[in-house]
């Protein structure tokens, strides 16, 4: 896999993929405000480095999920100013795709500037599953370019037009951002330095399975918390009141927590838990232990035995991966939980990664100190699947 330092960029335009795919919110007077730029600050380093020797940066990006028709509350026009914010220079953007506006602002270039087209996903051929339309949308992307750089790991699940058609097009090279998430999981998955742990949260254990699957043929310690640990407990012949429950998983769990048994993975859950009578900051909530929630209680969060325990399983660890809360940290009352977890990770002397969706945003929400972590990715889906060995078109493209 080439990186952009074995390109000549030099007064050359370079197409770059970026994941600009953050949270906003309407700020109330119409205009949508970015409440977590996590993603934009992570594109800097390819961007700075390209500009500082002389590229013209053509960026792409989507975000959302708009379906081929242009939603203005969808558009990329507060991200460009974001990143104008930051850069520190302006930034050109193009109000349509690959029309008259991207062809115009693109012509406009000089060495060193930046230009953002408006989102990818407003071009139905962007995502679609005909090889020919996304080739044709692929095509007009890469007319505006000599060379690609591929730095939206974030998207790098999806076999998309801006994301591996275009790569087969022109010479292609990761970004910085790209190179540093593929060599830390790379890491994790093939060399991780022991004790291994993992630990795993979110609401849906149906979206961990094959990371499950997967991780039980490698890690030392499996920590299990968040919406998804109710299955488990069920799993094991618990009740779990009014908690999140995948009646459907249960034998599919009962079959990896023997799998764990088996391969002498140490399985740890909770055994207690925050659990209340509704969904909602304010409803009663009281601590039992996980074999102990009454019908009509619903669990929110792990307890602070269980933070305790995990905190002690992740001590001596000398890799952690982490990927998804361990209960509703967005209400204070159920947010203790996900804060141990990631101060106990912050503590550990190893190689720490934060597995990006959900955690990252939990670990900028509750003002944890970034810097205490090795590596806090951008990707959401896209790291759970590189977790669970898939190949990821979007890098099997690059390393053609
Ligand atoms: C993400 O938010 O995980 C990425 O931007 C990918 O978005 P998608 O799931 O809509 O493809």
């Amino acid at each position: 896999m080439l990186t952009i330092d074995d390109l000549d960029v030099a007064g050359r335009r370079v197409l770059v993929r970026a994941d600009f795919n953050v949270p906003l919110e309407d700020s109330g007077d119409g205009t949508r405000v970015i409440t977590d730029d996590g993603r934009i600050r992570a594109a800097l380093p390819t961007i700075e480095s390209l500009r500082s020797r002389g590229a013209r940066v053509v960026l792409v990006a989507h975000l959302g999920r708009p379906k081929g028709e242009p939603k203005p509350e969808l558009s990329l026009v507060p991200i460009a100013a974001r990143l104008s914010e930051l850069l520190g220079v302006p930034v050109s953007f193009a109000t349509d795709v690959t029309g008259t506006s991207a062809a115009a602002v693109v012509a406009g270039l000089g060495d060193g500037g930046v230009a953002l087209l408006e989102n990818v996903r407003f071009d139905s051929r962007e995502t679609s599953k005909d090889p020919g339309e996304r080739g044709a949308l692929a095509a007009e992307l890469a007319s505006f370019a000599d060379l690609f750089v591929s730095d939206g790991f974030g998207v790098v699940h999806r076999e998309q037009a801006s994301v591996t058609d275009v790569a087969r097009l022109l010479p292609h090279a990761a970004g910085r951002l790209v190179l540093a998430e593929v060599e830390v999981f790379r890491k994790v998955l093939t060399d991780p330095e022991r004790p291994y742990a993992v630990v795993l949260g979110g609401s849906k254990v149906s979206d961990k399975l094959g990371v499950i699957e997967n991780l039980l043929g490698s890690v030392d310690r499996l920590l299990i918390g968040g919406g998804m640990c109710f299955t488990f407990l069920a799993a094991m012949g618990h009740e779990v009141g009014s908690s999140l429950l995948e009646v459907d998983q249960i034998e599919t769990v009962k079959g990896l927590i023997a799998s764990a048994s088996a391969k002498r993975v140490e399985l740890v859950l909770p055994i207690d838990v925050v659990v209340a009578q509704a969904f909602s900051a304010d409803a009663l909530h009281k601590i039992v232990a996980s074999d102990c929630i009454e019908p009509g209680w619903m669990g929110l969060d792990i307890g602070p035995n269980t933070r305790a325990l995990f905190a002690s399983r992740l001590a001596d660890a000398r890799t952690v991966v982490w990927n998804g809360p361990m209960g509703v940290f967005e209400m204070p009352p159920y947010a203790e939980g996900t804060r141990a977890i990631a101060v106990a990770i912050t503590e550990v002397d190893g190689l720490t990664v934060v597995g990006g969706g959900d955690s990252a945003a939990a670990v900028r929400l509750l003002g944890i100190d970034e810097s205490g972590f090795t590596h806090i990715s951008t990707g959401g889906g896209a790291s759970l699947e590189f977790l669970e060995g898939r190949t990821l078109p979007g890098i099997a493209v690059l390393e053609d």
